[in-house]
C-alpha cells in the first residue's frame, strides 16, 4: 500500500440511477415512487431548447413539492458549452429547497470545468444562507473527459460520483456505432469462421473506476439504450460491477429492478465472502497467511477482497 491511504467513497447505495426529462413532469412522481436510489430530473438533452425555462420550473417544483423518501435527488444541469447552465444552477441554488442533493454537471472536459461549477453554486449557496452543501456527480462522455478523467475526479470535495455516457462518448470519440452501451457487431475478433465480440466500453469505464478510486468518488456506468433489451442490459452491468463500479443508470423504468439485481451482491455471493473471512480467521490463529478454500488459494488480499462485497451488502441493508 502507498502511504497515502485511498479515501472511501460516500457510503450511500447508487445501485440505480433513474432518468426523466424534466420537461414530463407527468412521471415525476412515478419517479419518486420508484425502487431508484438515485433520482435523476434531467435538463439537459432530454428537454428540447424552447422547453429549458419551463423545465427548470417544473424541477425546482417538484424538489419541494413530492416526497422523495431516502432517495438521493440529483438535477442533470446543461452542459458549460451551452447557454442554459448558469441559469440551472442560479434558479436551482436560488429557489430548489434544501431536499436537493446533487448537481450533475454532463460532459465534463476538465478540472476547470467543476472549478467553475464549484465558485458559482459556493457564492450562491453563501448569499442564499443554504445550510446543506450541494454534491456534484460527472458525466465523462467526451475524448476529453476520459483523456483527463484522473484530474477531474480529484477535482472538488463536493464531488461523489461519476458516470459514464456511452451515446456521447461515442460521438465525441467518432467511434462509428449509434449503440448506447453492450456490443457492437462491428467490435469482434475473428477466428476459424466464427464472431467473439468484445467490449469496446471496457477500457474508458476501467479507466473511471481507477480514477474514482484514487480519489473516492462512485464510479457508475451509464445509460443502455436498447430497453427492449433485458439480457443486454444484465449483461453489460454485470461487466461494469466485475470491474469495480456500483450502480448504473435506467433510462426506463423496466432497467431499475435489473440494475438492483446486479449491484446487490447476491446471497451466495455474501455467504462466499463471509466464509473466505471466516477460513483466514482460522488461518491468521494457526499463524498462516494464506490458506486453501474449496480447493483454490486465498491469503490476506483474499480479505480485502472479500470485504468489499461484505461492506457493500451490509451498506445496502442498513
Ligand atoms: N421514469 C418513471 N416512469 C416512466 C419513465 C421514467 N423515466 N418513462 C416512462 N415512464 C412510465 C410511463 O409514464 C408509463 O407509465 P404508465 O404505465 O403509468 O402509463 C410507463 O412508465 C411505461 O412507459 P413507456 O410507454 O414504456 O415509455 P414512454 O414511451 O412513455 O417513454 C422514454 C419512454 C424512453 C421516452 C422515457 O422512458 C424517458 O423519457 N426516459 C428518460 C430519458 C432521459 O431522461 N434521458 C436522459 C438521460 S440518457
Ligand atoms: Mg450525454
Amino acid at each position: 500500500m502507498s502511504f497515502r491511504i485511498q479515501p472511501q467513497p460516500v457510503a450511500r447505495p447508487n445501485r440505480c440511477q433513474l432518468f426523466g426529462p424534466g420537461s414530463r413532469p407527468a412521471i415525476f412522481q412515478k419517479m419518486a415512487a420508484s425502487e431508484a436510489d438515485v433520482i435523476n430530473l434531467d435538463l439537459e438533452d432530454s428537454v428540447s431548447p424552447d422547453d429549458k425555462p419551463q423545465a427548470r420550473t417544473n424541477v425546482i417544483e417538484a424538489i419541494g413539492g413530492l416526497d422523495w423518501g431516502k432517495k438521493t435527488l440529483s438535477v442533470r444541469i446543461n452542459g458549460l458549452d451551452s447557454a442554459y447552465w448558469y441559469r440551472d444552477v442560479v434558479d436551482l441554488l436560488e429557489q430548489a429547497s434544501e431536499r436537493l442533493d446533487l448537481i450533475m454537471i454532463p460532459k465534463v472536459g476538465c478540472a476547470a470545468d467543476i472549478y467553475a461549477v464549484d465558485a458559482l453554486v459556493t457564492s450562491i449557496e453563501a448569499a442564499m444562507g443554504r445550510t446543506k452543501r450541494i454534491g456534484f456527480e460527472v458525466i465523462i462522455e467526451s475524448a476529453a473527459g476520459i483523456s483527463h478523467v484522473e484530474e477531474i475526479a480529484a477535482a472538488s470535495p463536493r464531488l461523489q460520483a461519476m458516470s459514464l455516457g456511452a451515446a456521447d462518448f461515442a460521438a465525441s470519440m467518432g467511434m462509428q456505432t449509434t449503440g448506447i452501451g453492450g456490443t457492437q457487431e462491428d467490435y469482434y475478433m475473428h477466428r476459424e469462421g466464427a464472431k467473439y465480440w468484445s467490449d469496446p466500453w471496457h477500457w474508458a469505464q476501467a479507466a473511471i473506476v481507477a480514477a474514482c478510486r484514487t480519489h473516492g468518488v462512485l464510479p457508475v456506468d451509464g445509460p443502455f439504450g436498447d430497453f427492449s433489451d433485458d439480457e443486454g442490459f444484465r449483461a453489460q452491468a454485470r461487466r461494469s460491477a466485475t470491474l469495480g463500479m456500483v450502480g448504473k443508470w435506467a433510462i426506463h423504468p423496466k432497467q431499475v429492478a435489473l440494475s438492483n439485481e446486479v449491484f446487490t451482491p447476491s446471497e451466495a455471493a455474501v455467504a462466499e465472502a463471509r466464509e473466505i473471512l471466516a477460513a483466514m480467521e482460522e488461518a491468521k490463529a494457526s499463524g498462516q497467511g494464506a490458506t486453501v478454500y474449496k480447493g483454490r488459494l486465498v491469503d490476506i488480499a483474499s480479505i480485502k477482497q472479500a470485504e468489499v462485497i461484505v461492506k457493500q451488502s451490509e451498506m445496502i441493508a442498513g
